[in-house]
């Protein structure tokens, strides 16, 4: 039995974001002093030449990363490293702070092993976000920075606000992700029509002198045939990636009582529907443009469905809430065991292998 076996049951008394507030706490203190981050990365990190992938310009010492949403003012970045994590999306960051959607916003679906949240991108705004990486430093590994409008931004607002979040925080980012998919934040206008998402593009690659990788978030809900287009315009202005999904509107098959909440749901529920956008991607791109797969992921077989099925590599945030802290250690030794099972020498070998 693990400590978070122990302590989960505890933690789950509490309103789910009450519990991720002090989890939070618990991981900004523990990263505070030498000693504790060091015991941390002697209990948790798990190394393995096979899990290293090159990607972005950088190296990644192992497939699994943290999605974001979960360290959205980068708080705790050092302590997601020490917990063995490869990588870490910080965000959605928006220009000024914002308070979000009323209290309660998150829910815990126990049944379904599911999450769903309508926390409307509340966060401290860039400027906070800056200082903090100044003060801390940024983490050992690759970091990632997801970038939002505020909410009460129009459509032309909305372009400047992205401009100005990649201008003050892309020079700390391994890569810049814009998030066009957010399911819980107001819609005054559809975020991911082309001509909005090309006019979000064109106004980032003149700002990107450093050429920081950039790449778009994509929801789990669109039809294939509007997944393809958005493919198409991102391929069309060279940008470096897709990471898919955000969470889903849906709600079939689940039996909590929390499904009737609204909000994003997330979690083992939507593992297949991710899987599957990540697969048509993957095939309408014949593997050639790299993708980051989120959903669902909480095990060594559900990261390793999704590699197959075309992701370089993969992030979680709801498997982390319901496996704890040594999740990323699990999934990579299993990960491990799967590619010597199925005769591959790494994780880069193993990517896209499932598509037929
Ligand atoms: C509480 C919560 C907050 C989130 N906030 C963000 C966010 O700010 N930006 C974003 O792109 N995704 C956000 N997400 C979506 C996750 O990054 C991820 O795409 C989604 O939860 C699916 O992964 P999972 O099944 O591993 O949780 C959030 C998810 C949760 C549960």
């Amino acid at each position: 039995m693990t400590l978070y076996s122990r302590v989960r049951p505890l933690a789950f008394t509490l309103p789910a974001e009450t519990a991720h507030d002090l989890g939070k706490r618990t991981l900004r203190a523990a990263q505070s002093t030498w000693p504790t981050r060091t015991a941390l990365s002697s209990a948790y990190q798990y190394e393995h030449p096979a899990l290293e992938v090159d990607l972005f310009g950088t190296t990644f010492s192992n497939p699994v990363g943290v999605a974001a949403g979960f360290d959205k003012n980068a708080e705790v970045t050092h302590a997601l490293e020490a917990l063995g994590f490869g990588f870490v999306e910080i965000g959605t960051v928006t220009p000024y702070s914002q308070e979000g959607n009323d209290r309660p916003r998150l829910f815990r679906l126990r049944e379904d092993e599911a999450m769903v949240n309508r926390m409307g991108f509340n966060g401290q705004g860039m400027d906070r976000v800056r200082d903090r990486l100044e003060a801390d430093g940024t983490p050992g590994f690759p970091l990632g920075v997801n970038i939002g409008k505020m909410n009460s931004s129009s459509e032309d607002e909305a372009i400047e606000d992205y401009r100005r979040v990649f201008d003050r925080l892309s020079p700390f980012a391994d890569y810049v992700v814009v998030n066009v998919s957010c399911p819980n934040t107001p819609d005054e206008f559809d975020e991911a029509s082309p001509e909005h998402l090309r006019a979000i593009f064109e106004t980032l690659e003149a700002e990107n002198d450093g050429d920081v990788p950039m790449l778009v978030k994509i929801g789990p809900d669109e039809p294939e045939e509007s997944v393809l287009e958005l493919v198409d315009i991102v391929r069309q202005f060279d940008l470096d990636g897709i990471v898919a999904t955000n969470t889903s509107t849906s709600r079939e098959g689940l039996e909590s009582p929390e499904r009737s909440e609204w909000g994003g749901l997330s979690g083992a529920p939507i593992e297949n529907r991710s899987t599957a956008v990540i697969r048509s991607i993957a095939k309408h791109t014949d593997g050639d443009l790299p993708i980051i797969g989120v959903g669902g992921v909480d095990s060594p077989t559900s990261a390793y469905a999704k590699i197959r099925a075309g992701a370089s590599l993969v992030q979680l945030y709801t498997g982390f809430v319901y496996e704890g802290p040594s999740t990323a250690k699990r999934i990579n030794r299993g990960l491990v065991q799967l590619l010597e099972r199925d005769g591959f020498d790494t994780v880069e070998d193993a990517v896209g292998a499932g598509l037929e």
